[in-house]
């Protein structure tokens, strides 16, 4: 490399090395040269990389860069993690959500190739996982970005059906009359009033005959969530089509898992409806039954998340006999309030089985934190006059809510909740994450499951 340039770069201060920068400095034959920084080796992660390199692909993609030929830097780690957030972070910077968009940007595609000394084949296998892996987040961000007047239970059965079928993955869907035959009275009373009938999402993708375990992905499905007769104020109800956003990630977590051909058993349940405004809507005061048999008092048709997780965590529990559970749901205004949009909040019935999500999540840069689980916050969700109530009370609401769809886990089957609501759709970008659907907790999904 060309030590004179960074020498130039850095006494003008346009380029110092720092993590998360990068420069591109152009000659006259257009033959230039780009640089990334990476910041100090001792606080070097796979985290930083993917960030940084994030902002080389942006710094080639506005540049209009066509061919590079990128030196990979020599570090004493894991080459598989190298090759993985190279590429991740590469890969992150070339997706657009702009199909509704008359004005297109011309999006140059880049052809990169790696200049490495060693270690080769654990590098490229590492690129090979950030392919699959953002094949599966970039479905998520496109599910959860789509609005509702084209995502609805029936076309988002379809998309699943079309984007994992090809990759071994069984898709079952099951309609309204199916559902009721199951006596999913708490998933059917929330999309009753919806013109759009609600859809049960079954994927199975079962790849370890040897193994009896089977890990289950719970994803919220509310294709719309106007809040019910308890209707939201319209400027809370504008990005209410992200409300799948838990259905959005196990889709993409599927896709990333059977691409990739992981060796694992893995089921993932979406209870897919709408929440609505009709004649016919549930009501708040209403007692509903479930296919639990539990009882639930309605105090707030807006609490419907949890109603329908209900249903999906004790079909996947109890008829499918998952193993180990994870449920994803934008499932409280709380959540945000207490983590805002950097940190997933999460509940669980099982520390052990916390620890391997966490430390999944740790592996994807995606955090996680557990809140605590004490039979105080389990007592304010019962109810005088049923089994359960569907708001907790006024505090606590993350949690209440967690642990509410948490009765509905078959006893002794190890779960864990993470509240997305937060995390998985931002107004603005943040590091490699753009406005908007984020497809978070993906690669926390595909790393849990490559770890069974
Ligand atoms: N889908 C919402 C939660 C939500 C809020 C997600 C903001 C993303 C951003 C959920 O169904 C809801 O309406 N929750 C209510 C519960 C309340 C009525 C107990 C909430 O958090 O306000
Ligand atoms: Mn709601
Ligand atoms: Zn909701």
């Amino acid at each position: 490399l060309n030590d004179n340039n960074l020498k130039f770069l850095s006494q003008h201060k346009l380029f110092e090395g720092k993590a998360n920068t990068a420069y591109y400095l152009p000659d006259i034959h257009n033959n230039g040269y780009a640089y990334v920084g990476l910041g100090n080796k001792e606080n070097l992660n796979q985290e930083i990389i993917r960030k940084s390199y994030f902002t080389l692909g942006q710094v080639l993609i506005n540049n209009n860069i066509e061919e590079a030929r990128l030196q990979v830097p020599e570090l004493d780690m894991c080459y598989e993690d190298l090759g993985e957030a190279i590429a991740e972070g590469l890969l992150q910077a070339t997706y657009r959500f702009n199909k509704y968009k008359s004005d297109k940007e011309d999006l140059v595609s880049t052809k990169i190739s790696f200049i490495l000394n060693k270690n080769e084949e654990a590098f490229f296998k590492g690129v090979c996982e950030a392919k699959n892996l953002i094949k599966g987040i970039f479905t998520t961000r496109n599910l959860v970005n789509e609005p509702a007047n084209t995502i609805y239970p029936e076309s988002l059965a379809e998309e699943a059906i079309n984007i994992l079928s090809p990759l071994g993955v069984n898709v079952k869907v099951y309609n309204m009359k199916e559902i009721e035959e199951l006596g999913m009275e708490a998933f059917l009373s929330v999309g009753r009033a919806s013109s759009r009938e609600p859809r049960l999402i079954v994927m199975e993708y079962m790849n370890n005959k040897d193994s009896s375990e089977l890990l289950a992905f719970v994803g919220k499905g509310v294709t719309y969530d106007a809040g019910g007769l308890a209707i939201k104020p319209a400027s809370s109800m504008a990005t209410m089509f992200s409300d799948m956003g838990g259905a959005g990630t196990v889709i993409g977590a599927m896709e990333a898992i059977a691409s990739a051909q992981l060796k694992v058993n893995v089921i993932s349940v979406v209870a897919a409806c709408e929440n609505m405004v009709a004649g016919n809507s549930y009501k708040n005061g209403d007692i509903i039954n479930s296919m639990s048999k539990k009882t639930i008092e309605i105090l707030n048709t807006d609490a419907e998340g949890r109603l329908t997780l209900a249903d999906a965590v004790y079909y996947a529990s109890n008829n499918l006999n998952a193993t180990k559970l994870v449920d994803l749901a934008t499932l409280t205004g709380a959540c945000v309030g207490a983590f805002g949009f950097e940190v997933t909040a999460s509940v669980t019935n099982n520390d052990d089985f916390f620890k391997e999500v966490n430390s999944a999540s740790l592996k994807a840069g995606e955090m996680i934190w557990k809140m605590p689980n004490i039979p105080y916050y389990k007592d304010m969700n019962k109810s005088k006059v049923a089994d359960l109530k569907n708001i907790g009370g006024q505090y606590g609401g993350m949690i209440t809510a967690g642990l509410f769809v948490g009765e509905f886990v078959k006893e002794n089957t190890p779960w864990v909740h993470l509240d997305i609501a937060g995390t998985s759709y931002l107004d603005a970008p943040s590091g490699y994450l753009p406005a908007f659907a984020t497809g978070v907790m993906v690669k926390t999904l595909y790393y849990l499951a490559k770890e069974q």
